[in-house]
């Protein structure tokens, strides 16, 4: 028996990089793992599979449903979907900015409202094991250039699992949020993929980061478990960096020491 032997979970955007990471690893530690995502194809047993667009409120409250249904319930929830985009504020159009809110907040919105009766219900029989984990990014801490979008957007994500934590403490409901640093995902490697060198694009965000390499995805779903667990029963309001010191660390260049 292990420490998520019994819970069953809900990760969106589950089917690639964070999200899959996570699944898998709450899988191979006990839990009844359902994912939500545009492409459930890619999915494989024993995790279940579900079509849903967080930006369509009806999709998500019916993929939510038939996982309560499929797993008897839920426990946890995380809320990992989301979208990139690169700029300043002069380049992305006021489409995008609604486009990215939609899917990066609003997603997150709408997955918790549709969870919120199960995760209610489950906090009540087994009181100490229900928790909502937000992926957030060191963008809502950190300023990063080009990303005028994208970090608005992980803003709001950190203040809304903040008040999320506030509104449902008392519900026995725990909410936190993981702040990944630039992770080694199918997202950057698209990135990478559209950069002019990307060798060079890789080296200089790898060099960013204190560790001197992309966090895996591995390590995030690590922290998203640790939150999710019931070991962390206390925990509730926080955001765990997991992004190799760039959020707290002030490096001399190496030569200098
Ligand atoms: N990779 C990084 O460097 C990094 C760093 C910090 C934070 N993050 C965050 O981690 C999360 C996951 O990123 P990743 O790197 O694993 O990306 P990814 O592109 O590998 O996976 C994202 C998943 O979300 C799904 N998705 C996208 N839009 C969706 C929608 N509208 N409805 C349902 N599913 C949708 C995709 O199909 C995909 O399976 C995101 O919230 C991202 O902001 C990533």
């Amino acid at each position: 028996m292990s420490d998520f032997t019994g819970l069953r979970a809900l990760v969106t955007g589950g089917a690639s990089g964070i999200g899959r990471a996570t699944a898998d690893l709450l899988a191979e530690r006990g839990a009844q793992v359902a994912v939500l995502d545009l492409d459930p194809a890619r999915v494989e047993k024993p995790l279940l599979g579900l079509r849903a667009d967080v930006t369509d409120d009806a999709s998500v409250r019916a993929a939510v449903t038939e996982a309560a249904e499929a797993l008897g319930g839920l426990d946890i929830l995380v809320n990992n979907a989301g979208i990139g985009a690169q700029g300043t504020v002069e380049d992305n159009d006021d489409t995008e900015w609604r486009h990215v809110f939609d899917v990066n907040v609003l997603g997150m919105v709408r997955t918790a409202r549709a969870c919120l009766p199960y995760l209610r219900r489950a906090a009540t029989a087994r009181p100490g094991t229900v928790a909502i984990v937000n992926t957030c990014s060191i963008a809502a801490t950190a300023g990063l250039p080009q990303r005028a979008l994208y970090s608005a957007t992980k803003g709001a994500v950190y203040s809304l699992t903040l008040a999320m934590a506030a509104d449902h403490v008392r519900e026995g409901i725990r909410v936190n949020c993981v702040n990944p640093g630039t992770a080694d995902t199918p997202w950057i490697g698209r990135l990478l993929d559209a950069a002019e060198d990307p060798a060079a694009e890789r080296a200089a965000l790898e060099a960013r980061q204190p560790l001197g390499r992309l966090v895996s995805a591995a390590e995030v779903a690590g922290a998203i478990a640790y939150l999710a667990g019931p070991l962390s029963g206390a925990t509730t309001g926080t955001a765990l960096a997991v992004d190799g010191g760039m959020q707290g660390l002030r490096l001399r260049p190496a030569a200098d020491r």
